[in-house]
């Protein structure tokens, strides 16, 4: 059965929340997953999933939220070699900051290639000024999400 690490970042809750109801279909599907908030690089390796999920909103002028800032810097910093992980990143943000629209969301797609994770869908990017409804704006995604991982 897979094994999904769902990483969060999140500042005022919106990516949590989504984070939960992602939780709730995936388990519902038949995946192990399990959600990591305030984490460390250590904590998520331990898990041992081979599949990443990174949801996380952007804060300031394109960083990352406070709360995936260890995670973040140490992975970044450290370059571990994930090449056995395949990942997928949810980033929320808000088109009104313009050029860092999505900016974690960037970020963290960096990092993973930088790490030489795999990539196995394009990122889902909600924008805060089209849609509240985040579970709404990620269903059709998650479906493509899971047959990609189901193969
Ligand atoms: C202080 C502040 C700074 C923000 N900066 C950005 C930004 O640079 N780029 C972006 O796309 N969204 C930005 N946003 C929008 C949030 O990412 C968006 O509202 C998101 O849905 C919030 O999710 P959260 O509740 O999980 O933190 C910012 C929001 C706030 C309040």
């Amino acid at each position: 059965m897979q094994k999904i690490a769902i990483i969060v970042g999140s500042v005022y809750g919106a990516a949590e929340e989504l984070a939960e109801t992602t939780l709730t279909r995936l388990r519902d599907a038949g995946f192990e997953a399990e959600i990591f908030v305030d984490t460390s690089l250590a904590d998520v390796q331990s898990f041992g999933a081979e599949y990443w999920l990174l949801i996380s909103s952007t804060t300031g002028a394109g960083d990352v939220p406070p709360n995936i800032e260890d995670f973040y810097f140490q992975t970044r910093d450290t370059v571990p070699n994930l090449s056995k992980i395949q990942y997928a990143i949810m980033a929320m943000g808000d088109s009104s900051y313009f050029d860092t629209f999505c900016g974690a969301g960037k970020a963290l797609d960096e990092m993973m290639q930088e790490s030489m994770a795999v990539k196995v869908l394009e990122t889902l990017e909600i924008d805060a000024c089209e849609t509240m409804d985040t579970a709404e704006a990620s269903a059709a995604w998650l479906d493509k999400y899971i047959t990609a991982i189901s193969v």
